[in-house]
């Protein structure tokens, strides 16, 4: 099996941001016009503009893998031609920010993420995450100890096929272990060279600010979207300090009926885009900061998602959904 050159990629990836000049140091946002991010104007990602995910700039439209596997998050997915089919059809629109977990499957989400895009495109950032164990379908349960995370992340590498992950992400705090001693482990397989960034998930602003005390966070992947919004304190955090917010659940099909959802239901009649797209216009235009990773299991979803890269709301629309 050919062993992924992961490190000579990124080295040489990030010689080519730096000869093009792009500093991204005061602004983690850049419109696509400016910068490299212009020369592939052509594909549809490239519209949302770009965003800085610790040294790595990605399109600021992002793909959540986590349907590609069986019922309940558990198991294969019944259809990996179809799953390889979407992953490879994102990486052709643009998107370069791919977003899975150890515990999608288990382990099968990374798997159909390997066998579908490995060897990886140059520009292409595998975020994965560690923190979960799955007992069953449907089954979610944290293990935050050193000795887990420390597997979980060696394992990780093996199943997609790399030599350092580009993101590595505590999927969830553990309120059984000290968040010090898991987030100390993380900056220990760092050091090693086995992540080359840390991002958190599910986390509270007062877990942000201790995690900050620590150990650089260059992102935070909390539940957000036009219906849900307990996580604003911790998106400001991330405007404030340069740092990428993720929302998961950015479409909010799982979220229940509210005011909020039926007014950009309203929107999106009156845009003439799908309420999908809405809700993911709304994202864009409510922060640079932020970098959706709306999740599909079908192309045709996929493609109108990616569209929504290149739409914004208007403040009338803003103002209408508070
Ligand atoms: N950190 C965490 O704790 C956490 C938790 C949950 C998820 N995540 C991550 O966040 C990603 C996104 O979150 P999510 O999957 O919960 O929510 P989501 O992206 O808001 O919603 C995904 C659901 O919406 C459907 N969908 C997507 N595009 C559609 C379209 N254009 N038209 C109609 N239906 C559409 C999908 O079904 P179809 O397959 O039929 O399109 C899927 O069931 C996940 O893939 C995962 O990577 C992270």
């Amino acid at each position: 099996m050919k062993r992924t050159t992961a490190i000579t990629p990124r080295l040489s990836r990030r010689t080519f941001i730096q000869a093009t000049g792009a500093t991204l140091a005061t602004t983690s946002v850049l419109n696509a016009s400016s910068t490299h991010a212009g020369a592939h104007a052509k594909v549809p990602a490239a519209a949302g503009g770009i965003i800085k995910v610790g040294d790595f700039t990605v399109r600021r439209m992002g793909y959540g893998a986590m349907w590609l596997t069986g019922e309940g998050i558990w198991g294969p997915t019944e259809d990996p031609a179809g799953a390889k089919a979407v992953l490879r059809r994102a990486v052709e629109l643009g998107v370069n920010f791919i977003d899975t977990s150890d515990a999608y499957g288990p382990n099968t989400n990374e798997e159909i993420i390997a066998a579908a895009l490995y060897p990886y495109p140059d520009d292409l950032v595998v975020a994965t995450k560690g923190g979960f164990t799955r007992p069953g379908p449907g089954q979610w349960t944290p293990d935050g100890r050193p000795e887990h995370l420390r597997a979980a992340c060696e394992a990780s590498l093996k199943r997609l096929r790399l030599e350092t992950h580009h993101v590595y992400q505590l999927h969830v705090p553990d309120r059984k272990v000290p968040l010090e001693d898991t987030l100390g482990e993380l900056a220990r397989l760092k050091e090693e060279g086995k992540i080359q960034h840390i991002g958190v998930s599910n986390f509270t602003l007062e877990q942000l600010r201790l995690a900050q005390g620590l150990i650089d966070v260059v992102s935070v992947q909390n539940r957000y979207n036009v219906a849900i919004r307990e996580s604003d304190p911790v998106l400001a955090a991330c405007e404030q300090d340069g740092i990428a917010f993720i929302p998961w659940g950015p479409l909010g099909t799982r979220t229940k009926e509210s005011d909020a959802l039926t007014k950009l239901q309203e929107i999106a009649g009156q845009r003439g885009i799908s309420k999908y797209q809405a809700a993911l216009a709304w994202l864009m235009t409510r922060s640079d900061a932020m970098l959706p990773i709306p999740g599909t299991t079908s192309v045709d979803h996929l493609e109108e998602n990616v569209a929504a890269a290149a739409m914004r709301l208007n403040e009338t629309e803003m103002a209408a959904l508070g």
